[in-house]
């Protein structure tokens, strides 16, 4: 008998169709808790999505003691199921992240002339409005490329930070990410390395971007084995502060190529959003443009550019805060708790239970800040100039009224670079463009996908390049 044909097709289709009803309910239902955690600040709330969450809904130092019985890692390998889309040397050795928080963060100074030139090639390149001529520009588009640029100059230095085809697929690997994790999520634990491997976009990513970095690490490699740790014109940038700290089979093209992915995959589109709502800003209110461009000019005019001169900038500093602060996620600091615990508040949290600080609440609270609906630039500043501190109230400052970059052991390390990229790219902006919206418009709408907050990925912004 011949064998019946199996209706593949239809099952697909089937499956294709529950999987993207699911996500535009989760989606619906993040959008929802968004809401809910705004009106119930104070009481915890717990729902079940796919995962359990609870809103930590008083951030104190006291529940941050207690959170350190969960894990920020755990919380992250399920939310991009990390082994499969990014690497599981990222899990089991996060050694990469205490060089961003060192080395990283020392070298800012030293190589500030390299990511100032990169920032202003970068910045010539996606903005190519000639004098006196308005030209519209995709912020989020241009606003991703320049920083994919200026961070790959001190990831792993020219040429590569320029090259066309690797920007290209370092810029998509983050959505690739994002959008594996959803599909491998789906599916139960035992299927996930399968689905990994043949129903997402990421194994081929990889395969492309190891052509590029794989023969630089090869040579690095190879380096290393005959000179030892230094050799001459060894290149100062974040693949070598790695290899410096590699043991044994860290010291693979595999290993190392997913600790540069696991940084860019941290840092493009977190700071290429947080760059596009500082310039929609400017763009929308411009009684800005003037005291800021003062700020910029007099210290740029007096000092020139470098790390002081931009950590100098307290106005451009108070402008991008407020940005964040009005632009904040849902929830932040995601962690996985390890064993149950109780809240003093008497809340039950069973282990496996994911938990996040409701930060948009937070930073609408009228009871830590004044008018929190309104955008006022120079909040910050004013902050720091009544408290005699203004340090305390920059925006790397860690802080538990305001947690863009998290709070504690596991607060984003590489916050010192992304500010400095945005100040300089707020500056490079103030001093060389005039902007504004086309046709007078509003500052255009966030956009809202689970519980994530983005700037709008399609407007433009005009921008006339200013006489030198
Ligand atoms: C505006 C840009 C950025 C924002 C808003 C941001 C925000 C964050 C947040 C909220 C966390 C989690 C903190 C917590 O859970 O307590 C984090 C972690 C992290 N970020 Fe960033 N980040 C940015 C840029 C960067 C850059 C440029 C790098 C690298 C150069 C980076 C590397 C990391 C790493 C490695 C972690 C994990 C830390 C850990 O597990 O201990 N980030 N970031």
């Amino acid at each position: 008998m011949q064998e019946q044909e199996r209706p593949v097709l239809p099952i697909f289709i089937v499956f294709v169709a529950l999987y993207l009803v699911s996500q535009w309910l989760r989606a619906e239902t993040h959008k929802k808790m968004t809401d809910t955690i705004s009106i119930a600040y104070l009481k915890c709330l717990q729902w079940r999505g796919g995962w359990w969450w609870s809103a930590v809904p008083k951030w104190s130092t006291k529940s941050r003691r207690r959170l350190q019985i969960s894990s920020v890692l755990e919380a992250v390998a399920e939310l991009v199921q990390l082994d499969y889309m990014i690497g599981r040397p990222i899990r089991i050795d996060p050694y990469h992240v205490a060089v961003v928080r060192t080395t990283l963060t020392r070298n800012i100074g030293i190589r500030f002339s390299d990511i100032l030139d990169e920032i202003s090639t970068a910045f010539s390149e996606v903005i190519p409005a000639g004098e006196g001529e308005w030209t519209s520009v995709p912020v989020i588009e241009a606003a991703v490329k320049i920083i994919c640029s200026s961070s790959n100059r001190l990831f792993v230095g020219l040429p590569l930070c320029r090259d066309p085809d690797y920007r290209r697929l370092t810029e998509e690997y983050a959505s690739h990410v994002f959008e594996g994790a959803h599909i491998i999520n789906v599916f139960p634990p035992l299927l996930r390395p399968l689905v990994g491997r043949y129903l997402t976009k990421v194994p081929l990513t990889l395969k492309h971007i190891k052509l590029h970095i794989g023969p630089i690490i090869q040579e690095r490699l190879a380096m290393d084995e005959r000179y030892g740790a230094d050799w001459p014109d060894k290149p100062n940038d974040y693949l070598s502060w790695l290899l410096d700290e590699a043991q044994g089979h860290q010291r693979t093209v595999h290993d190392l190529a997913t600790r540069l992915l696991a940084a860019n995959f941290a840092s493009i589109h977190t700071t290429a959003n947080a760059f596009t709502q500082a310039l929609y800003d400017l763009a929308c209110h411009p009684e800005y443009v003037e005291p800021l461009r003062e700020e910029v000019e007099s210290i740029v005019g007096s000092k020139g550019w470098s790390k002081e001169s931009v950590a100098n900038m307290r106005m451009v500093d108070s402008f991008i805060k407020e940005s964040q602060r009005m632009a904040a996620s849902a929830v932040l600091m995601n962690r996985k708790v390890l064993r149950d615990f109780t809240f003093s508040n008497g809340v039950v949290v069973p282990a496996g239970t994911h938990l996040a600080v409701a930060v948009r609440s937070m930073h609408f609270d009228e009871a830590l800040y004044e008018n929190p609906d309104t955008f006022d630039g120079f909040r910050f500043m004013s902050m720091g100039q009544e408290g005699g501190d203004t340090s305390k109230h920059s925006i790397a400052a860690l802080g538990l009224d305001y947690v863009v970059f998290g709070n504690g052991r596991h607060a984003c390390p590489g916050r010192f670079f992304a500010v400095s990229e945005i100040k300089v790219m707020l500056a490079y902006v103030l001093i060389s463009y005039d902007v504004k919206f086309p046709d007078q418009r509003l500052r255009p709408e966030n956009i809202w996908f689970h519980g994530i907050c983005s700037p709008d990925r399609m407007a433009e912004v005009m921008f006339r390049k200013r006489a030198t």
